[in-house]
């Protein structure tokens, strides 16, 4: 099992890229089943989930032509014949975001057998708020030994209203909703970019979707949808990460290729805590070093509002602000796994329910420690970037499946970190 030995106390300078959006690439995939022609989608990020479902798209009979070697990162994807509508078990224990097969396979196939996904380190994640839409739209949901089914012969365009902001059940029902009968609403819809690039690219298919990015979301249904080609937006949460590395190490770090506008949550936060970020043009950002850290408390919230998959990284950042930061996690229940590690590390951290409450600055000393999750493996980098000694990190494989090449990224920064097996 990899691990990650990272010695502190350099501040990261010169200029890192981001790659795609995981988040994005995900639903993107799964939206190929939606149709029997070729669906091209380039800037792919080079990291385990997308390897996870695309093997789970050959399994359902999809084939997938990738090429990662090349700076395009292009996946050719035909659904053309579909073999099964089944994703199994032990495909989707180990990412639950193959949940996103469930409305492309149930708008296409008029069925679809989803392995419940199990809850993670952050959370239970039910997934009833999807499968209340597909009911909506007409579909019967059951669920037996572990799984469960969907199956409608034809959709029905239907009013959906969200109990909860969901960004992969507001992907599934819009995915869903492009061949339904009719027109379909749907209300407290996610906000996030991942959705309005999931539109962009079901409407180069064919689809005709309004709203994305916005609460109100309205699909109007067609017969068919073709094949397309998509290049995935900047994956904003690695930018996030990159922007608190080097505001944590007192940096001067330029990141490039991401979209600004998706990262002013972070930006703003970081302008609060006295860290200059400045955008240089409409692709690139750049922080440096502001003449102090000021504790700020923080809240998630869905976008645009402060990321939940931001959170670990900015709380090892208050680490070393002057003074106290409140950090309130409102979308998972159990999101603070990190602390403990951090404890290890030196942090002063009080959690209290869904608050946690850091007391900066304390030094930090290197240590042995656990990934928990894969934005806690971040947190943890971050922190030992600044912790005087050597960190190893281990569980890594958590890190692996949302980071690209993250200890080359950051050894070109500067970091001294290196893997082991
Ligand atoms: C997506 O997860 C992301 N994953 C997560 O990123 C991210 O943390 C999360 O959105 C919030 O932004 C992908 O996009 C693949 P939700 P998702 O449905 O869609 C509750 C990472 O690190 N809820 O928006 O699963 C849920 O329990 C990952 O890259 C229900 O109760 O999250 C949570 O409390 C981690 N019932 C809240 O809503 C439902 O049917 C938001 O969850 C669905 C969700």
């Amino acid at each position: 099992m990899d691990k990650l030995i990272i010695s502190g106390g350099r501040p990261l300078e010169g200029r890192v890229e981001v790659s795609g959006a995981k988040n994005s690439a995900l639903p993107l995939i799964a939206a190929c089943l939606l149709t029997r022609d070729t669906v091209t989608l380039e800037n792919l990020p080079a990291v385990r989930d997308i390897r996870t479902l695309l093997g789970l798209l050959q399994v359902l009979g999809a084939e997938a032509d990738t090429d990662f070697s090349s700076p395009a990162r292009r996946a050719s994807i035909c659904a053309d014949r579909l073999k099964s509508v089944v994703a199994p078990y032990d495909l989707v224990k180990t990412m639950r975001a193959s949940v996103l097969v469930l409305g492309p396979l149930l708008a296409r196939e008029g069925k679809a057998r989803v392995s419940m996904p199990g809850g993670c380190a952050i959370g239970t994640r039910p997934i009833n708020l999807h499968l209340k839409g597909f009911e909506k739209l007409g579909a019967r949901v059951s669920s037996d030994h572990g799984y469960v089914d969907v199956a409608a012969p034809r959709l029905q365009g239907a009013e959906i209203y969200f109990d909860m902001v969901t960004v992969t059940g507001t992907e599934n029902l819009m995915m869903a909703a492009t061949l339904a009968e009719g027109q379909t609403v749907l209300r407290n819809a996610a906000q996030e970019p991942e959705i309005t690039d999931l539109a962009h690219l079901l409407n180069a298919m064919g689809a005709r979707i309004q709203g994305a990015g916005t609460p109100v979301i309205t699909i109007q249904g067609v017969e068919r949808l073709g094949g397309a080609r998509h290049r995935i937006i900047p994956d904003r949460i690695e930018a996030g990460t990159f922007l608190m590395a080097g505001a944590i190490t007192r940096g001067d770090v330029v990141i490039g290729r991401c979209v600004p506008a998706h990262l002013s949550a972070f930006i703003q936060k970081l302008s609060e805590a006295g860290v200059p970020v400045d955008q240089l043009d409409e692709t690139t950002v750049r922080v440096r070093p502001g003449s102090r850290l000021q504790a700020c408390d923080m809240i998630t919230q869905p976008y645009p509002g402060f990321a939940t998959d931001m959170q670990a990284q900015y709380m090892s950042l208050m680490t070393q602000a002057d003074g106290v930061a409140v950090l309130t996690e409102n979308i998972f229940e159990n999101r603070f796994m990190h602390v403990g590690e951090l404890l290890r590390m030196g942090a002063d951290i009080k959690v209290d329910g869904r608050q946690a409450i850091v007391r900066g600055k304390t030094p930090l000393a290197g240590a042995n420690v656990l990934a928990s999750d894969l934005r806690a493996s971040a947190c943890l980098i971050l922190a030992a970037l600044v912790a005087d000694g050597e960190t190893c990190i281990d569980r890594i494989y958590h890190l692996d499946r949302g980071y690209e090449r993250i200890e080359e990224k950051l050894q070109a920064l500067g970091a001294t970190i290196s893997r082991k097996a």
